[in-house]
């Protein structure tokens, strides 16, 4: 089984990736991780040396290397890799895919000191909060497309997230 999570920048995705992965006994890939490897840089030097453009070229061929031929994965995306429906479809055929649905205010807490996203870079708190609410809105049509969705705030501990999508699993593994 292919366990996919996507949700927003601070939603919890490679946490709650990891911590499912070792409690199902999966292996565990990171979609950033694996395109820093591959990069073999980070992902706002990506950004300012190539454009945003180039990133979501290469985040579509990684994701597609990362799940071809592997079974047995937890695998977590990036909060921008549901492009589009394409991509949305590609990912449910390969996969059960898990919304983690945080609200702004968790994120915002989760993301505020981070130097990693350039999405978020060099904004004051009030532009952070405001790019936040904005994008959020934009993607959440994408992200609900997912086949299940899971809350993931700040008062949602990892072990209950991770509970609440291992007891999704077993029900998938009963309907076959
Ligand atoms: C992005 C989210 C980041 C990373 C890149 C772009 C986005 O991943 O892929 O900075 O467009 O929301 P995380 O969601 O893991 O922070």
């Amino acid at each position: 089984m292919r366990i996919i999570l996507t949700g927003f920048m601070g939603s919890g995705k490679t946490y709650i990736g990891r911590e499912l992965a070792k409690k199902l006994g999966y292996k565990f890939i990171d979609l950033d991780e694996y395109i820093i490897q591959k990069e073999k840089r980070s992902i706002p030097d990506i950004f300012k040396e190539y454009g945003e453009k180039y990133f979501r070229e290469i985040e579509i061929k990684y994701l597609k290397e990362t799940l071809e031929g592997i079974d047995n994965i937890v695998l977590s995306l990036g909060g921008g890799t549901l492009q589009n429906k394409n991509v949305i479809d590609y990912i449910k055929k390969n996969g059960i895919l898990i919304f983690l649905d945080a609200d702004v205010r968790s994120i915002y807490h989760r993301v505020k000191g981070d130097q990693n996203r350039p999405l978020l870079a060099g904004l004051t708190e009030e532009q952070k909060i405001e790019k936040i609410k904005t994008l959020l809105e934009k993607r959440l049509p994408l992200y609900k497309q997912a086949h299940y969705t899971v809350r993931s705030n700040l008062e949602d501990s990892i072990p209950e997230v991770v509970e609440n999508i291992i007891r999704i699993i077993k029900d998938e593994n009963i309907k076959g």
